[in-house]
C-alpha cells in the first residue's frame, strides 16, 4: 500500500484593492452581474464573467425554475454561452461572485461539483486552464489557478476510448 497525498494551492487577497487590474475588473462584472440571476426560489444570485483569450468577457447568472432540479447554475449558463458566441476561443479566468436577500456577500463561494466537471471539460476542450477568481460583493478573494484543481480524479473523456 502507498499512501498518496493531493494538494490544493490557492491565492487569498483580503480584497478587491489587492487584484491585478484585469482581475479585479473582471470580479467587478461579476458581481454587477449577480444582480441579473433568476433567482427567485433560492434568492441566492450568481454571477459569472469570464475573459477569454480574445480579450471579450462573456457573463452568465443562474437560471433558476419552478421545477428545481431544472434550475442552471451561473458558471454553465456562461460556458454554453461563452461557446456559442466564440468557438473554440479559450477562457482564461472566470470570476465568480453572488448577493442575495438571506446572505452576507461577504466571503467566496466555489462552483457546485456539477460546475466543476462542466469547467474541467472545457479545459480540457480548450486545452487551456481556467483560473478562478472567487469572491463575494466584499470581503476576501481567493484565486484558484486550474478549474481542474478543484476536480481531483475527475472523470474525463479518456476513460470513454
Ligand atoms: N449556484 C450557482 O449558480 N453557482 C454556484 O457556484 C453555486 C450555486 C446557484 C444554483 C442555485 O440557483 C442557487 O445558486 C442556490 O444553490
Amino acid at each position: 500500500m502507498m499512501e498518496r497525498k493531493t494538494e490544493l494551492v490557492y491565492e487569498e487577497y483580503n480584497d478587491i484593492s489587492e487584484l491585478e487590474a484585469a482581475d479585479a475588473a473582471l470580479l467587478q462584472q461579476a458581481r454587477e452581474i449577480s444582480k441579473q440571476a433568476y433567482a427567485p426560489y433560492s434568492k441566492f444570485q450568481v454571477g459569472a464573467a469570464a475573459l477569454l483569450n480574445n480579450g471579450k468577457v462573456v457573463v452568465g447568472t443562474n437560471q433558476e425554475n419552478a421545477s428545481y432540479p431544472v434550475g442552471t447554475c451561473a458558471e454553465r449558463v456562461l460556458l454554453g454561452t461563452a461557446a456559442n458566441q466564440f468557438l473554440h476561443e479559450p477562457i482564461s479566468a472566470m470570476a465568480i461572485s453572488y448577493q442575495g436577500a438571506k446572505v452576507l456577500s461577504d466571503h467566496p463561494i466555489s462552483p457546485c461539483g456539477m460546475c466543476r466537471q462542466a469547467l474541467s471539460e472545457y479545459e480540457s476542450r480548450m486545452k487551456q486552464p481556467i483560473r478562478l477568481i472567487l469572491g463575494g460583493m466584499e470581503g476576501h478573494i481567493y484565486i484558484i489557478r486550474t478549474a481542474a484543481d478543484l476536480l481531483p480524479f475527475a472523470f474525463t473523456s479518456t476513460e470513454l476510448k
